[in-house]
Formats: C-alpha cells, sequence, structure tokens
C-alpha cells in the first residue's frame, strides 16, 4: 500500500465534517462470505433466479430450498471481521457518521455500528407480506419449508430485496440525502455494477463530494469518480487507514 495514498486519504477523512461509508460484498469476503461475482462467487455455483421477486412468488417451496441453503446454513456462523470492526470504530471515534450497506448479513451491526442503513434488507429477518408481521430468524422458523407466519399462515419471506423488487423507501431517502451531506464517501468491497445502489457514488461525485475507494481490483468506479484508490484487501486496508486517522486525530 502506498503510504502517501493512505496518508492522503486519512487527511480527507479528518478535515470532512461527514463520512458516510458505502459498503458492499467485498467487505464480508474475508468473514467468509462469498461475493455474488467474479470467479469464485455466489452467481456460479447458484442461479440469480433464485433471488428474483416472480420467481419466488410463483416457486416459494423451490425458491425457499436455495435460500436457506446459501443464507441460513452455508453464512449462519460467519463472524465480523476487521473490516467490519474498524468502520465501528471509526463511527465510535466520531470520524463516520454514517453507514450504507448493500449487505444483508448483518455483520456491520454485530460489529457495533450504530447508524446503518440496510440498503438491500436484512437476512436476519423474515417478513409476512400478508399481516405485515416481521420475525428475526430463528432455528424454529426455518424448521419446515417453506417457513409460515405464525400469526397468519402466509409464507415468509426473507426481509431482504429481491431482483425486481423496489429498493426500502426510506433507505433509500436517507441514501441521497447523505450524497448531499457527506463530504467524503468511502466506498469499499462493491463493483458498483447493480443499480440504483451503484448510483449513488456517482450522484455524490457529481455533487462535488471526495470518493476515496478500497477493492482488491478496479471497480466500475475506480477509474471513472475514485479521487483515491487504496487497493488492497478491505480488512488490512480499513485497520492501516484508521492507524493513520488516529495518528494525527
Ligand atoms: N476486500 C475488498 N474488496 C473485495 C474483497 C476484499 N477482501 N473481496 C472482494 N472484493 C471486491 C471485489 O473486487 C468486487 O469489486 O468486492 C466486490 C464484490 O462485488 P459483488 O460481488 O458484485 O458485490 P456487490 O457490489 O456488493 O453486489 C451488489 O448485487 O446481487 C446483488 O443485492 C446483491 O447487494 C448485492 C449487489
Amino acid at each position: 500500500m502506498d503510504i502517501k495514498l493512505l496518508q492522503d486519504a486519512a487527511e480527507k477523512i479528518r478535515n470532512a465534517a461527514r463520512v458516510v461509508a458505502f459498503t458492499g460484498a467485498g467487505v464480508s469476503a474475508e468473514s467468509g462470505i462469498p461475493p455474488f461475482r467474479g470467479p469464485n462467487g455466489l452467481w456460479t455455483k447458484y442461479d440469480a433466479h433464485t433471488l428474483d421477486i416472480n420467481y419466488f412468488n410463483r416457486h416459494p417451496d423451490e425458491a425457499w430450498k436455495t435460500i436457506k441453503e446459501i443464507f441460513y446454513e452455508n453464512f449462519r456462523k460467519a463472524k465480523p471481521n476487521d473490516a467490519h470492526i474498524a468502520l465501528a470504530e471509526m463511527e465510535s471515534r466520531g470520524y463516520l457518521q454514517s453507514l450504507i450497506t448493500q449487505n444483508i448479513d448483518n455483520l456491520h451491526q454485530k460489529a457495533g455500528s450504530l447508524i446503518v442503513v440496510e440498503y438491500h434488507g436484512n437476512s436476519q429477518r423474515l417478513i409476512c407480506r400478508s399481516c405485515n408481521g416481521h420475525f428475526p430468524i430463528s432455528e424454529s422458523l426455518i424448521q419446515n419449508m417453506p417457513p409460515t407466519c405464525p400469526s397468519c399462515g402466509e409464507i415468509l419471506k426473507p426481509d431482504f430485496i429481491f431482483f425486481g423488487e423496489p429498493i426500502p423507501i426510506k433507505a433509500h431517502q436517507f441514501a441521497l440525502k447523505e450524497t448531499m451531506a457527506a463530504d467524503v464517501w468511502l466506498v469499499i468491497g462493491t463493483t458498483g455494477e447493480v443499480f440504483p445502489a451503484a448510483s449513488l457514488p456517482f450522484e455524490a461525485k457529481y455533487k462535488g463530494k471526495t470518493i476515496i475507494e478500497i477493492n482488491i481490483q478496479p471497480s466500475n468506479y475506480t477509474y471513472q469518480i475514485t479521487d483515491i484508490f487504496l487497493q488492497g484487501p478491505a480488512s488490512q486496508i480499513t485497520r492501516e487507514l484508521l492507524k493513520e486517522i488516529h495518528k494525527h486525530g
């Protein structure tokens, strides 16, 4: 890692009145949750249509089998890694004001981040689209497939956004507000290929905000809007960045 880039990034963050982190699957890769795209991505093993809302509505039994395997068996034991922890510490020390995540794994929240906007929802809750009940995930709830609403018996759906579903309105409004309010966008571990989430850093850049990006490889943003590109694994870079911010903090 080029120390000068790290120092520049740390200085921008220290001098900003408001910093927002915008995270994607790359942040959780080191917790053992594979990203969606790329050579070892989820979509090399599973068909993305499983997470299409029309498929789910038509074939809930089939869809739930795969959803259970991916989200409630394979990733059940995933723990926050150093990147989640460093981001939570940045917030508690006042260097970061909010975090917008596309991840549905709840790991930022587990690490202690408080202001977390779940742009794509959260896998750790199930919702009933009939009576609007929300239920924290539990063994008993997913024992029988497909899981049904304890109140009204309707088939439950994970409380995350499927392909074809709109972004939760409050999350979208908050994110748009941050494109105006935050001076620095810290974009970590996302390809910038899935819209509308992907458009947020572009919006911020058009409004004159600084884009600092952390990724193991260039993304859609890197050569278009990124001001400072810190190449490397999210855990290592966020740790080093926090240390650098502290030095002069
Ligand atoms: N550290 C930093 N970045 C990493 C790491 C790591 N250890 N490992 C992978 N990456 C980067 C990859 O280089 C890639 O740019 O993380 C990114 C992961 O990209 P995607 O799998 O496309 O994930 P994301 O951008 O979050 O996907 C967006 O797509 O399917 C939907 O709803 C789903 O929220 C998801 C959305």
